[in-house]
């Protein structure tokens, strides 16, 4: 049996990024992520294993791979077309003056999918095999590995779980993160994807691994949520009484189904800039009054709590 790595122990991670439904916020909000831990000095590898739309490099502003890669990406080489991913360094490549590396930005690495590259159909070993190939390398080059997997109960989530279950991978350090809308259909799906019937847990203990402690590894990350204070900027005294009465309402079906508070590693508020333009939330754009400074706290938040061995105690 391997011994299993602890959280803090070097603090190096596996982050694998799901959502049942589809436009969660499971990108922006990963890309913001990622940008945050780069502030904290953490060097972050970013993977997009999102097969069906790999759009990485659109969030982070490189217009060369806004739509993945024509050739060398994630997709062909788990296909077996070719041993070396593209690799594009985000400081380095992007539009954006202030993505590109100051001072307080450490390394952060942008391993694009192929442009076109349809969801899997197969999943065989010998793509099990180049997935845990790759995932060891990056885990041994950089602090954290983000992985954006496609949604649902996709080839992407399976071949990822049969990876993380197979030594010498499953005695790494590996997070789950379920991105959801804080709506009612959307908290149901979130459950769904890891409770029910070929959800991440069943599929995961077919791949061998630990029921328990893959659910202990698993959070979600409820997005755009309008909280208290937008709330109450409503106008009409009876629109706030009717979103205080929803909010309460979610919250009761979220702990029914699971996903109450212990469960959570954070939310992030209903952010204008993001309802008009993926992105990442730059301090600069707080600074300007143009992003809200409660969404870049939030990223911050879900960084700070993503790397803290505290958030991973058992539940
Ligand atoms: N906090 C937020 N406030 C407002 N809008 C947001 C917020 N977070 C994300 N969004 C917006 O929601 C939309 C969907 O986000 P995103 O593309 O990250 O979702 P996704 O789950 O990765 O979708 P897909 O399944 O298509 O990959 C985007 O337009 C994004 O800018
Ligand atoms: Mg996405």
């Amino acid at each position: 049996m391997p011994v299993r790595m602890r959280s803090g122990e070097g603090g190096i991670v596996l982050v694998f990024s799901t959502s049942d439904k589809g436009g969660t916020g499971r990108s922006v909000t990963s890309c913001n992520l990622a940008y945050r831990l780069c502030l904290s000095g953490r060097t972050v590898a970013y993977v997009d294993f999102d097969f069906g739309s790999p759009t990485a490099g659109a969030l982070f502003e490189i217009s060369t791979v806004e739509r993945g890669v024509d050739r060398n990406g994630v997709h062909s080489y788990l296909l077996g077309e070719h041993d070396a991913v593209t690799r594009v360094d985000v400081a380095a490549a992007t539009d954006r003056g202030g993505l590109r590396r100051g001072p307080r930005l450490s390394r952060l690495m942008l391993l694009p999918g192929d442009q076109g590259g349809a969801e899997f159909l197969s999943r065989d070993q010998a793509i099990v095999d180049r997935c845990a190939r790759l995932l060891l390398e990056l885990e041994q080059e950089f602090k954290v590995v983000i992985v954006d997997l496609s949604a649902g109960r996709s080839a992407a989530l399976e071949i990822v779980l049969h990876a993380t279950a197979t030594a010498p991978l499953a005695s790494r350090t590996a997070r789950w993160l379920v991105f959801h809308r804080w709506t009612r259909q959307h908290i149901l799906a979130a459950s769904g994807l890891v409770h029910g019937k070929h959800g991440l847990l069943e599929m995961g203990e077919v791949y061998g691994h630990n029921r328990d402690e893959l659910l202990e590894s698993v959070r979600y990350v409820r997005t755009a949520v309008s909280g208290r204070a937008a709330r109450a900027a409503q106008q009409r005294p009876a629109q706030v009484a009717w979103l205080d009465e929803q909010d309460k309402a979610l919250r009761q079906l979220a702990n029914n189904n699971r996903l109450g508070t212990t469960a959570v590693l954070g939310e992030t508020p209903m952010e204008p800039v993001l309802q008009w333009r993926e992105q990442i939330i730059l301090d600069a754009d707080v600074n300007a009054h143009i992003a809200n400074p409660e969404t870049g706290l939030a990223y911050g938040e879900l960084a700070r709590r993503l790397v803290d061995p505290a958030t991973w105690r058992r539940l």
